[in-house]
C-alpha cells in the first residue's frame, strides 16, 4: 500500500523501497572494502539515525555503534556553515576501521569539518559514507567514499532528516517546498 506524504508541502522523490535497495547494495560495497574486520560505525546525529539503523544491520560482521552529534543549522533550510559538536565520541577509536554514516551532504562543509576531526582520533581507517548527496552546492572539495543517491539542490526530509526537527520520521526521502 502507498504511503501518503503527510501534508502538501512534501512530494516522494526516493522511495521506502528503493531506500531498502540501495542500502543492500551500499552494505556489499562497504564489506567489500573494509572485509570482514570489525567496523566502528559512527553515526552522525540526528540525521543519519535511520540510515544508520538499516545500514549496520545490512552490513553483518562485528560492528560497533558510535555517535557524533554535529549542529550547523537552526531550524531553517540553509546551513550556517559553523559546524559544532553537540555530542563528542562516548569510547576511543584510535587503531579501529572506521565508517562514519552522514545523512546528506550539502555544502561539504560538515563532512570536511568531521574527515580532520575523526582522522585527529587515529583510527587504522576512515571510510565515509552519506545516504545522499547534493553536489550542485559544494562550498568544499569533498566526497564521501560511499553515496546512496545524488540528487538535486532541493531541501529534502525523511528518513532522519528534518525541517525544525519535524518529519524525520517518514519512511521515504521527500522534497519539502513551502
Ligand atoms: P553540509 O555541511 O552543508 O554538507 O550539510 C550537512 C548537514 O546539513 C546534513 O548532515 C544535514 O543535517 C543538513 N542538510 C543539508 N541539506 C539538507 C536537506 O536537504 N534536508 C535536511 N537537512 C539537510
Amino acid at each position: 500500500m502507498p504511503v501518503l506524504p503527510p501534508d502538501e508541502h512534501v512530494r516522494v522523490l526516493i522511495s521506502e523501497e528503493r531506500i531498502r535497495e540501495r542500502i543492500a547494495e551500499l552494505a556489499l560495497e562497504i564489506r567489500a572494502q573494509v572485509g570482514s574486520e570489525p567496523v566502528t560505525c559512527i553515526g552522525v546525529l540526528k540525521g543519519s539515525f535511520i540510515f544508520m539503523a538499516d545500514l549496520v544491520r545490512a552490513l553483518g560482521g562485528p560492528v560497533r555503534c558510535e555517535f557524533l552529534g554535529v549542529s550547523s543549522y537552526h531550524g531553517g533550510t540553509r546551513s550556517t556553515g559553523v559546524v559544532r559538536i553537540t555530542q563528542d565520541l562516548r569510547h576511543p577509536i584510535e587503531g579501529q576501521h572506521c565508517l562514519l554514516i552522514e545523512d546528506i551532504v550539502d555544502t561539504g562543509l560538515t563532512l570536511d569539518y568531521l574527515k580532520h576531526f575523526l582522522g585527529g582520533h587515529r583510527p587504522a581507517s576512515l571510510r565515509t559514507v552519506t545516504l545522499l548527496d547534493k553536489p550542485d552546492h559544494r562550498e568544499v572539495e569533498v566526497d564521501a567514499d560511499h553515496v546512496g543517491f545524488t540528487i538535486p539542490d532541493e531541501f529534502v526530509v525523511g528518513y532522519g532528516l528534518d525541517l525544525g526537527e519535524l518529519y524525520r520520521n517518514l519512511p521515504f526521502i521527500g522534497v519539502y517546498s513551502p
